[in-house]
């Protein structure tokens, strides 16, 4: 029997909501922030080191420096190799906002770049941006917890004295060829944003670099240029560059430590969970679902899965309206590429951006980017946390197959 759906007024498959996102701590992280309390310890204090210590070992890169969330640390890494005033960097339109608005803050002019239909940006249209115009930058998003393909990207940049920043605040965790994100490019910055692979006690950021002087750069930057942060007590009120107040607090660095202990525990059950999905939903008609390959390690900060209209008669806005009655909490994926946004439609306006008057931005409206564009009307965002159990994974399939087969036989 054909099962009705729910938002059709069938009974829903799922008994309790199953969430999109959610925060996995335990009593280490309430003991963590209730000792960093009782110390009195708000701003500064013991976790920001441990925790940078710690992230620096697991990514496999010199330095790791927390900041006060990924945005702010986008900023500072653009900032730091300097690209600022009129730099073109190369990013991607499918990401959340932060990855390109960074670089109009430094000064510098976000150059789209259509994405492989797997969401990451494309190499090869990469390298006809670089052929054709002269790039500074090149800023990835190792989207969902994707590796970007970074050997082709690495190696034309070196050739093209181009910096590339990893924008990993998605794949904490992810490889590439055996290497962690984050260690490949010249930079990698991540997000603690609490629906993140780990998250701080607030908001939160990491930077992670092999080079000092940029390094340090940072760590003056990110604490009003101020040289107590790297020479201690006799720099204290003494300000060497112009700086900002970046600083993750002791609280959130607390928290952030706890989670970055569990962080292998969290990967294997999200690939777990991702496996068992794919594995259900494998041979739904009209349903693309997220593939790995063997020099690729997928950490599926979000299962991302694109649903052909066409095949399966439902539209992607309907069908994740259908999930959330089933009791699947879905959301459609970057639904505006930055492209299409009013907001970088927008930059060339003095009153929207005040770099305008020293800048002349491309006139992004006339840019067409069909993967991007395509992707974001048809993509569907699925839960994958760690707080899943099997049976939630199961019937997220099951509201998927239920759904399909609805329409199939109307
Ligand atoms: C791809 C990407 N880059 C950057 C950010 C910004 O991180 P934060 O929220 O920590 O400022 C986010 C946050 O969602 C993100 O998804």
């Amino acid at each position: 029997m054909i099962e009705k759906p729910a938002i059709l007024g069938g009974e829903p498959t799922a008994k309790e909501q199953i969430p999109l996102y959610c925060i996995c701590t335990g009593e280490e992280e309430k003991e963590a922030i209730m000792d960093a309390f009782n110390k009195k310890a708000f701003a500064s204090g013991e976790f920001i080191k441990k925790l940078e210590d710690e992230f620096a070992r697991f990514i496999g890169t010199k330095h790791a420096l927390a900041v006060s969330n990924g945005t702010d640390g986008l900023f500072l890494a653009y900032l730091a190799y300097g690209l600022t005033f009129g730099k073109k960097i190369i990013t991607t339109p499918l990401t959340f906002v932060a990855t390109a608005s960074t670089i109009v803050h430094t000064g510098a002019i976000p150059v789209f770049c259509d994405v492989e239909l797997d969401g990451n940006i494309s190499p090869m249209k990469i390298q006809e941006l670089v052929k054709s115009e002269n790039i500074d930058g090149i800023s990835i998003v190792h989207l969902y917890g994707k590796p970007v393909e970074m050997k082709p990207i690495m190696e034309l940049a070196k050739e093209n004295n181009i910096v590339v920043i990893e924008d990993a605040s998605h794949a904490h965790g992810a490889e590439y060829n055996g290497k962690k994100v984050g260690s490949i490019g010249n930079i990698g910055v991540f997000s603690l944003y609490p629906s993140k692979v780990i998250a701080a006690g607030g908001w939160g950021g990491l930077i992670t670099t092999n080079d000092d002087e940029i390094a340090e750069k940072i760590i003056l930057l990110r604490g009003h240029g101020e040289l107590k942060n790297i020479i201690g007590k006799k720099g204290a009120y003494k300000f060497r560059i112009l700086g900002y107040n970046f600083r993750m607090n002791n609280m959130e660095a607390a928290v952030a430590y706890y989670q970055l202990k569990k962080i292998d525990s969290f990967i294997e059950k999200r690939r777990k969970n991702a496996k068992l999905l794919s594995e259900l939903l494998r041979d739904v008609p009209g349903i693309t679902i997220p593939e790995e390959k063997p020099h690729i390690k997928h950490i599926f900060y979000l299962y991302a899965i694109v649903l052909d209209d066409k095949i399966t008669g439902w539209s992607r806005d309907e069908f994740v309206e259908a999930l959330n009655a089933e009791g699947i909490e879905a959301q459609p994926g970057y639904v505006v590429p930055l492209h299409k946004q009013e907001v970088f439609l927008k930059l060339n306006d003095p009153n929207v951006n005040h770099f305008a008057k020293i800048n002349k931005y491309p006139d992004y409206s006339k840019m067409r980017f069909p993967n991007a564009e395509y992707l974001s009307n048809h993509t569907i965002w699925l839960p994958t946390h760690p707080c899943l159990k099997e049976e939630d994974v199961e019937n997220i399939a099951k509201a998927i197959k239920k759904l399909i087969s609805w329409k199939k036989n109307r």
